[in-house]
């Protein structure tokens, strides 16, 4: 296995075998992300409100939350082609487990969504290389639009990063580092299930 570097340095790394209990019930795992892709792009419009008066943050949420839109839709087009039914919201534990930490308002919405995006760019890594043993997924172009989601995220990643520091400055670099200890337990104690995080 190849290794593998997320967009930020998290301090937790997700064991390969987790890939294998995600991919146990592919039809849910791909329904929950589907709801993760809509949620993602939602949070993405969201955060442009409040980030109207940087010149830059407007074109660049549009921009994201464009591309979490695309995604949704092909993950919903990809669970169509399957016969796979898009299955009622359960909930995010992960990312409610972050936000009920949060106490910075927009400091910490924009850090929680580089987290977010990071993470997300670790378990698809490991999904992709799970994912070519897989009989149900249709190896080639499954395994193609992983990679593609994984490269995009992790552009996320680093756009929330540089708009957290660009309207935060150094108090960004301190609350990130606050964050990554964080984040490494909460990820660490979910139990794994068919959901990307
Ligand atoms: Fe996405
Ligand atoms: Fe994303």
């Amino acid at each position: 296995m190849n290794a593998f570097k997320p967009p930020l340095p998290l301090r937790f790394q997700t064991p390969a075998a987790w890939a294998a209990a995600a991919l146990a019930d592919p039809a849910a795992l791909l329904s929950d992300h589907a709801h993760c892709e809509k949620k993602a792009a939602l949070n993405a419009l969201n955060l442009s409100l409040s980030l109207a008066d940087l010149p830059r943050a407007s074109v660049l949420l549009a921009r994201l939350a464009e591309e979490e839109l695309n995604h949704y839709r092909r993950v919903l087009e990809l669970m169509q082609a399957q016969g796979w039914p898009l299955q009622p919201d359960t909930g995010n534990a992960y990312a409610q487990g972050l936000h009920k930490l949060a106490a910075k308002g927009l400091l910490d919405r924009l850090l929680i969504g580089a987290l977010i995006e990071a993470r997300s760019c670790e378990r698809l890594w490991l999904l992709e290389q799970e994912g070519a043993n897989h009989p149900d997924l249709g190896a080639t172009s499954w395994l193609a639009f992983l990679l593609e989601l994984e490269r995009c995220e992790a552009g996320h990643a680093l756009a929330f990063r540089s708009l957290a520091e660009e309207r935060f400055g150094a108090e960004a670099q301190a609350r990130l580092d606050w964050w990554l200890d964080r984040e490494a337990e909460v990820i660490q104690a979910l139990p794994w299930r068919s959901v990307v995080h």
